[in-house]
């Protein structure tokens, strides 16, 4: 990989949104996962608003069965904008809701067999440019948000990089953890990568959050893996591959986590961002103190 290689812009994301939701059933029986709202925004409005802060242009869906309503998000809603406008209501609301024809294209995963199967899917979109990875139900709050703090990492050290939380010792197990070489400022390098390991194996206490950019060569190495934890292709498992063959940081991210692929995780993002909002904050505030007595 020469040096113009791995400094191409990031213009493209995948959003790998094929999952079953099987933590969120019943609710996702019908609905994808990552249309469930925190407050009035899907979760996947959330992650598209922090792709087109960090400049991307194209927006990649991995879908499956029954996820059209995450493809109609994006959509012009026509009946809806005129009824809305002959009411002389405002539509600015659904302004962040429109993708150009182009910016956002779908390919589908036929079979949930893990992230890395997902990715892998979308490779003919993606061609050979570097690329960004956004899991949708891992909300991340930061100013600027996380995404954009990769792609200013990125344009510093090139290569491929995936955003890194502290945790707990205790709690890494749940998590894949990086081996941490050299630091410097928020970077880290990366020695090695381990999914969901027992505490007292865990290389760090440093989690692998659901932001990534890698090289388009992370596709050939997806091709040829076998099955690994939980009979899936996991994305961990390719990455580890590619250590020591390209550079690869962590970044550390100067913001919150909310993981909204667990229900207690989702009513904390809930409660959190209610309380920081201008239109609700007291009223949300006097509910929960009534709540606590
Ligand atoms: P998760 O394991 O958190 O999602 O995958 P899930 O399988 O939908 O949820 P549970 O565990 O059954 O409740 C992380 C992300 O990867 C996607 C999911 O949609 C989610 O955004 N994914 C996962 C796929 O696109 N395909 C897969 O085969 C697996």
């Amino acid at each position: 990989m020469t040096v113009s290689q791995q400094k191409k812009p990031i213009r493209k994301a995948v959003f790998p949104v094929a999952g079953l939701g099987t933590r969120f059933l019943p609710a996702t029986k019908a609905i994808p996962k990552e249309m469930l709202p925190v407050i009035d925004r899907p979760l996947i409005q959330y992650a598209v608003d922090e792709a087109r802060e960090a400049g991307i242009e194209q927006m990649i869906f991995v879908t499956g069965r029954g996820k059209s309503a995450l493809i109609d998000h994006f959509d012009m809603a026509f009946e809806l904008e005129t009824t809305l406008k002959g009411r002389d209501k405002d539509l600015s609301v659904l302004e962040p809701t429109r993708l150009q024809p182009g910016n956002l294209v779908t390919v589908r995963q036929q079979v949930p067999m893990g992230l890395g199967h997902a990715i892998w899917c979308a490779r003919a979109i993606v061609g050979d440019e570097p690329f960004a990875i956004f899991l949708p139900d891992e909300l991340m709050i930061g100013e600027p948000g996380c995404m954009k703090q990769m792609v200013e990492a990125y344009n510093e050290v090139g290569g491929n990089l995936i955003s890194v939380l502290e945790v707990p010792h205790e709690e890494v197990s749940s998590y894949g953890v990086i081996a941490p070489g050299k630091s410097h400022g928020a970077l880290t390098e990366v020695l090695g990568l381990v999914e969901k390991p027992k505490a007292e194996d865990a290389p760090s206490n440093l989690i692998i959050s659901g932001r990534y950019i890698l090289q388009p060569d992370v596709m050939r190495v997806l091709e040829g893996q076998e099955k690994g934890a939980g009979g899936e292709i996991q994305l961990t498992d390719a990455m580890a591959r590619m250590i020591g063959n390209q550079p690869f940081h962590a970044v550390t991210f100067a913001g919150r986590r909310f993981d909204c692929g667990s229900k207690a995780g989702f009513v904390e993002a809930t409660l959190t961002l209610a309380l920081e909002r201008d239109d609700m904050a007291d009223e949300v505030r006097a509910i929960m103190r009534r709540l606590l007595d």
